[in-house]
């Protein structure tokens, strides 16, 4: 039974403040968690609370979003069981009474939200993933770890935002990400080499000024070699676009041009014959439908097409989706759509309709870990949260490390079976 919460306003990865709650059990139980913020958000997000008051924190305070939970949300929900998830999430959102969340802020619902499954959790003597997931839950993802940042994570000229390797190839998660690593530190090793920057961007990865899109992925490759795998085999590509930030009065702006969303179809098109690429993330622009619809058309049979900005993790946005083809895969971040229950909605029904998901950070992190235990919960076989550096981004790699020890041998690492390329 909820006994008491408590809520304060804390850094995040950026410095920047974000929302923490702890609750606590009348059975002594005292859980805590924390919300993440992106940089590139979509419109259609929830809504993030900032105070705007100039003088703190350039008006990103929290204060008021603390406030909420303190003021309008504690009262309503002493005395709830915390195993009672669906009616706690749905009692936020009656109290915010709007749908995007702008009255309670989604970082104070959603905070409350996931300290509550935590508490729920640690309470019935579960680790996180077994109390979500059930005694099934036992698929570790394969990690989408972003090495080379660009776009709104970076100062450089990179336009695509997230240039990620997925280490299908290892026969455990725990492999995987030893080979994800040695392959950030040989990037590094090829890009002081040739006198490039080494320089980290939000999630992690190395942020050098290059001459072309495609330039970043012929570093990498060189850097899967040096590190001694097989390009293709052992470790695939991946890119986030986030091609919103980019899109001008009707066409992309991209490496100096302006582009159709055509001529973008066509572009990544040929990037995919040139490169293993098994994934491309918000190719096209967040309003683009009829350009989503036609990349899928073209490329959905080969490459997993996932909607991020497209559908941030929201049911309506997803279902229409599903019937116009627009994508098969969803990206799916907790804050983008405020609360538990509705991510777990948005992830069954992305299943239901044979689309894949991927569970994600946001630029902006903290030590929190639950993404790692929601990606296993729900079976995603697919995570991304950074590169395999910098303790926000490595907290989740390490809390799958535990988990998959906890599972033993019944732990199942999806490897090559998360993309419709590589599905044998
Ligand atoms: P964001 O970036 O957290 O800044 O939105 C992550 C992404 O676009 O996937
Ligand atoms: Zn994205």
């Amino acid at each position: 039974t909820i006994e008491g919460i408590v809520a304060r306003e804390i850094l995040d990865s950026r410095g920047n403040p974000t929302v923490e709650v702890e609750i606590g059990l009348d059975d002594g139980t005292i859980a805590r968690a924390a919300v993440p913020s992106g940089a590139s958000t979509g419109a259609f997000e929830a809504v993030e609370l900032r105070d705007g008051v100039k003088d703190r924190y350039n008006g990103k305070g929290v204060e008021n979003a603390v406030a909420n939970i303190e003021d309008r949300i504690v009262e309503q929900l002493l005395g709830y069981e915390a195993s009672e998830q669906r009616l706690i999430d749905q009692k936020l959102l009656d109290i915010d009474g709007t749908a995007d969340k702008s009255e309670l802020g989604a970082n104070a619902i959603l905070g409350v939200s996931l300290a509550v499954a935590k508490a729920a959790a640690s309470s019935a003597e579960l680790s996180l993933f077994r109390y979500l997931g059930g005694p099934n839950a036992h698929l570790l993802p394969v990690p989408m770890m972003n090495i080379l940042n660009g776009g709104a994570h970076a100062d450089s000229n990179v336009d695509v935002q997230e240039f990620m390797i997925a280490p299908i190839g290892a026969p455990t998660f725990r492999d995987a990400l030893r080979s994800g690593a040695e392959v950030y530190h040989a990037l590094k090793a090829v890009l002081k080499k040739k006198g490039l920057s080494t320089g980290l961007g939000d999630e992690g990865g190395f942020a050098p000024d290059l001459p072309s899109n495609a330039a970043a992925l012929d570093l990498i490759a060189e850097a899967v070699q040096a590190a001694g795998y097989q390009l293709g085999t052992d470790i695939v590509l991946a890119l986030d676009v986030a091609a919103t930030e980019f899109y001008k009065d009707g066409s992309y702006v991209f490496e100096s041009a302006q582009k159709s969303a055509d001529e973008m179809v066509n572009y990544y098109a040929k990037l995919a014959e040139a490169y293993p690429i098994v994934s491309i993330e918000d190719p096209l622009a967040e309003d683009d439908w009829a350009g989503w619809s036609a990349m899928t058309a073209s490329l959905g049979s080969k490459l997993q097409i996932v909607g991020d900005d497209l559908f941030v993790t929201n049911p309506q946005r997803i279902a229409r989706g599903i019937a116009e083809s627009a994508a098969n895969a969803v990206l799916v971040k907790v804050n983008q759509i405020g609360s538990l229950t509705e991510t777990f909605d948005a992830v069954e029904l992305a299943h239901r309709n044979g689309f894949r998901t991927m569970m994600s950070h946001r630029s902006g992190e903290t030590e929190d870990t639950t993404i790692a235990d929601l990606a296993v919960a729900t079976g995603s076989g697919q995570i991304k949260t950074g590169a395999p550096a910098r303790s926000e981004r490595v907290a989740k790699y390490n809390q799958l490390l535990r988990i998959e020890e906890e599972l033993a041998d019944a732990a199942r690492y999806a490897g090559a079976g998360a993309f419709p390329r590589y599905r044998s």
